[in-house]
């Protein structure tokens, strides 16, 4: 039998495709590469769709080989939002062209502007602090500074890891921006010469040091340390009471602080999406659950950091070094590892 369609049933259609045209929404999805990844990340985007309607759709590997798979798919690529846990990461990511401006008025008001890319190419969503830590034990005195970390007095003392990690490259990059690039080689020449063994491991590594009375002082971001108490770890959690810890700089311009970023790709299909996820990132949900996630700081002031940094105190934060140098003296910062040496 032929079927022919009911005049009522073909206006039906039209309406439902008209319907479609005009509720775009409905069929929205952002897709996101991100270096930071936790266990919690389904709520967090959870909230952001059941708020928006958008589908999230996640791949999640290392920064690098995120910006060279965005740099491969060029044109191509369906990345809207790219997430690093680094400032000196994007750095990368400008340089490799996979970035695009974005303007956004609430991301203006809501991020301190040293946390903001002078061209709005990507802004802070957590801090992440880098601390001196010192075995209780064996150090009366600690320093106080990072500048004093190169203080000869400290010769064989220090484990810090390596200068092909981005927290060390940023730390460096901040001293060029603070102290000159003649002083940071000084200092970073200073380091190495008091380095308590050649840097090896990550953050928990240099910590383990001081437990294991290898190190008298590391150099660490705050969660590895935070991380000690709230999960058991290995070489770290059981003589984790001998460790203390000093805010640096604080008589200064304050303790050097990293930001995890969040960016917009430079060939994103779905930019209003990305832009409403952008603006996500900076409501106090989705702040309040960056920082529970790590330990960390929220980018946001006022939304009221993760509990489990009060154990940490009250400190001073360097609010006055662009956050941005830390990716524009990178290249400065890796020249002068490589003079003095450092690893
Ligand atoms: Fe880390």
């Amino acid at each position: 039998m032929k079927y022919r369609m009911k005049p009522f049933t073909s206006l039906r259609l039209m309406v439902c495709a008209l319907a479609a045209i005009a509720t775009p929404a409905l069929a929205q999805e952002v897709n996101v590469y991100s270096s930071r990844h936790y266990d919690s990340d389904d709520a967090l985007y959870a909230e952001f769709t059941a708020e928006t309607g958008i589908t999230v759709n996640r791949i999640e590997a290392k920064a690098d080989e995120l910006i060279a798979r965005m740099a491969a798919e060029g044109a191509n690529s369906p990345a809207d939002v790219f997430i690093a846990v680094d400032v000196g990461r994007m750095t990368r990511a400008e340089e490799a062209g996979v970035l695009q401006p974005f303007k956004s008025d609430l991301i203006e008001s809501r991020i301190p502007d040293h946390m903001q890319h002078p061209d709005n190419l990507w802004f802070g969503i957590s801090q992440r602090a880098r601390l001196i830590f010192y075995s209780k034990d064996r150090v009366k005195n600690p320093p106080q500074t990072y500048e004093e970390l190169a203080d000869p007095k400290w010769k064989g003392a220090i484990c810090i890891r390596s200068s092909s990690n981005v927290y060390n490259q940023s730390l460096l990059a901040s001293l060029i921006e603070s102290d000159g690039e003649a002083a940071a080689r000084d200092w970073a020449a200073g380091v190495v010469a008091n380095m308590a063994r050649a840097p090896q491991g990550g953050d928990t590594d240099q910590l383990r040091g001081l437990v294991s009375g290898e190190c008298d002082v590391a150099v660490a971001n705050h969660y590895y340390f935070l991380r000690g108490f709230s999960d058991e770890v290995d070489g770290l959690t059981p003589g984790i009471d001998g460790i203390g810890w000093v805010w640096p700089n604080q008589e200064g311009r304050g303790a050097h602080l990293n930001l995890a970023t969040a960016a917009m790709a430079a060939h994103a299909p779905h930019p209003d999406a990305a832009l409403a996820l952008l603006e996500f990132f900076t409501g106090d949900f989705a702040q309040k659950e960056f920082a529970r996630q790590n330990n960390e700081y929220t980018a946001v002031p006022g939304v009221g950091d993760d509990a489990s940094t009060a154990r940490l105190g009250d400190f001073k934060a360097d609010t006055t070094t662009d956050m941005a140098s830390y990716s524009r003296n990178s290249a400065a910062a890796q020249a002068i590892f490589n003079q003095v040496g450092w690893n």
